[in-house]
């Protein structure tokens, strides 16, 4: 070893050690005659000094040495003088008197300064990860992620869960997104896609009889990029036989609720056991499916009053079957004209037509530019609705049920943002349940099933699969965390005849079907258990707790946002040779060629 010691061990009680440290020049401060050096690995900082008085040739190597060079320095522990103890570092009761110095190796100038926090250009940063990675935040971050994929390991194993491995080189899983596509060489026009998720395999696995597997899986998904979005992604993924859905949401809870303490002492948890919210409540309270309960500001149905009242804009939406719902930001009536109409081209943006609202002034007085249409009975039904006070701030939005729900939904989330409503150090996590087994899709007209097309409908709305689909409820369950959706996962359809009714419900020929998943529908003939088993986005689930707001930020080597990795520069074209061997002539567009 290079090192007797790391950067971040040595305390008092090591005064007198000679030690050896090795690491990079993180700051350097010249003090007249002495240098003082901070020298960090990845375990911490330890200041050295140089002192040309005792040590010449130390002080003189120290003396040339830039941010980012490579040490090794043998020196002498000794304690610093009460005054000049950092209390901020770990190693700050000493410091090490450098004896002797030796360069490992010399670095150019970092194109960003890694020793302090400043804003840096994504694209620098990923184009030189590899320094970006030495920044104390991202070394947190990936710290983080290992614990969290550590206790994940250790708690699975000790629950009875197998960890295997599955298939890069696979066949289509759709998940809902485009595929990426590996074409073969042997088998010339033939590709393997990349696995979605593991999710035909880990069904699979149960009818193999392994019970209880999990993975931290690599998925892939060619989707629009976001925030929260990678093409390459990990997902927790588990499976698990002979179990009900309480089952595989208790294990998940069980598991998160104890490993959180252990690596982010501290955050808390808003309410435990979490709340489990269907998923018409999750729409009518908070207008999404993946809510951040942290805060109130919660949706309020007045479709019921809006009907024939005298404010033809309400009337005539509900009488279109469409709603009008509200929200009452409390406390709020001193919002600005111009604020209003800030938040009312937010709505827009997002596709309603206006955001009409009423303020009740402290007197009491209303200021709106609707009430004058309402009679005085239908003004005072909705602010008793509303639960207005006097200093409170109502913004309503009537349209089709889509799109109340949506822009509510969203405004709500940019209200709290803008009030400061959440906060990060709470963790308001909840179940949603009892999605609808299927959407209906307007433009294709065909139902969607609203998880995979492997999700079981609830036992109790099995039935209903000839008869009413529209009310059929889907054995589906998501994991929702501060507004960003974290897990999901489902029970499976383990019988064959109910699989082929779904796959005719969402217009999947039998032709198809058999030749995508003819594998999973052979399978299930030989004794398939009943199963199911949840998926959670490893990604997602670091950066709340790291409070990122990007999931690039958790993740060593990620794609930006416009999918291409730009430190090593994919994707890039290939040899000509690679593409002969593949048998692929391209056919690029235009502005490509
Ligand atoms: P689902 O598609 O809901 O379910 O994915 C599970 C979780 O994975 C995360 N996630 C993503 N994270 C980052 N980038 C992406 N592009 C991305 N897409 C999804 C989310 C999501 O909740 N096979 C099923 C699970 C099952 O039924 O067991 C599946 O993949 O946090
Ligand atoms: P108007 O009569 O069009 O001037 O609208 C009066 C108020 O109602 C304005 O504040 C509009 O922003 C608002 N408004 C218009 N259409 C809608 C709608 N669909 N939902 C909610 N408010 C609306």
């Amino acid at each position: 070893m290079y090192k007797t010691h790391t950067c971040g061990e040595l305390r008092q009680t090591d005064a007198g050690q000679t030690v050896t440290l090795a690491g990079w020049v993180h700051r350097r401060r010249d003090h007249g005659d002495l240098i003082f050096i901070d020298l960090r690995d990845r375990f911490g900082l330890v200041q050295l000094v140089a002192d040309p008085e005792t040590s010449p040739k130390a002080h003189a190597a120290l003396g040339q040495v830039r941010s980012e060079w490579v040490l090794q320095v043998v020196g002498e522990v000794r304690s610093r003088p009460a005054e000049m103890v950092n209390p901020h570092l770990a190693t700050g009761e000493i410091e090490v008197v450098a004896t002797a110095v030796t360069v490992l190796n010399q670095s150019e100038t970092p194109p960003f300064l890694i020793n302090k926090e400043e804003p840096v250009d994504e694209n620098t940063r990923l184009k030189y990860r590899y320094l970006d990675l030495r920044t104390p935040r991202m070394q947190r971050n990936l710290t983080l992620r290992h614990q969290v994929i550590k206790f994940i390991r250790d708690y699975l194993d000790e629950h009875g869960f197998l960890e295997i491995e599955t298939p890069i080189l696979f066949k289509t899983t759709p998940e809902g997104a485009r595929d990426y596509l590996v074409p073969s060489r042997v088998h010339p026009g033939m590709v393997y896609a990349l696995p979605q998720s593991p999710q035909q395999l880990k069904q699979l696995l149960m009818v193999a009889g392994i019970e209880r597997y999990f993975q931290i899986a690599r998925c892939f998904r060619d989707e629009d990029q976001r925030g929260d979005r990678q093409p390459e992604f990990t997902q927790l993924d588990i499976e698990m036989s002979f179990v009900q859905r309480e089952d595989v949401m208790d294990l998940i809870e069980d598991m998160y609720t104890k490993m959180i303490p252990v690596v982010t002492p501290h955050k808390r948890f808003l309410r435990t056991p979490w709340p489990r919210l269907t998923y018409q409540e999750a729409m009518d309270r908070f207008g999404k499916d993946n809510p951040d309960i942290r805060f109130g500001l919660e949706l309020v149905d007045i479709t019921d009053l809006a009907k024939g009242s005298g404010f033809s804009v309400f009337a005539g939406a509900v009488e279109q079957g469409g709603h009008v719902r509200g929200i009452n930001v409390k406390g709020q009536g001193g919002y600005s004209r111009k604020q209003l109409d800030a938040l009312t081209d937010y709505v827009r943006q997002h596709g309603a037509k206006g955001l009409a609202y009423i303020i009740v002034e402290e007197s009491g007085e209303l200021r709106s530019p609707i009430t004058k249409f309402f009679s005085e009975d239908e003004t005072k039904a909705i602010l008793e609705r509303m639960a207005a006070e006097p200093g409170d701030l109502l913004l309503f939005v009537a349209d089709k049920p889509a799109v109340v729900y949506d822009t509510l939904g969203r405004l709500r989330v940019h209200l709290a943002e803008e009030l400061s409503l959440g906060d990060p150090d709470v963790l308001g996590f909840c179940w949603v349940i009892d999605f609808p087994f299927a959407f209906w899709d307007e433009e294709e007209k065909r139902w969607d099933p609203s998880h995979h097309l492997f999700t079981s409908p609830l036992p109790e709305d099995k039935a209903l699969i000839d008869t009413a689909p529209e009310r059929m409820r889907g054995a589906q369950y998501d994991l929702v965390l501060n507004n960003n959706e974290v897990a999901g996962g489902s029970i499976r359809i383990h019988d064959q005849a109910l699989q082929a009714k779904v796959f005719s419900l969402i217009g999947l020929e039998k032709e198809v079907a058999e030749q995508r998943f003819g594998h999973m529908l052979e399978a299930f003939q030989f004794g398939a258990p009943p199963h199911g088993g949840i998926a959670s986005g490893l990604d997602r689930l670091v950066m709340l707790l790291a409070d990122e707001s990007n999931i690039r930020e958790v993740i060593a080597f990620p794609k930006n946002q416009n999918a291409r990795d730009v430190m090593a520069d994919a994707p890039s074209p290939a040899d000509a040779g690679q593409y002969k061997d593949l048998h692929i002539k391209l056919d690029l567009p235009e502005e490509k060629k």
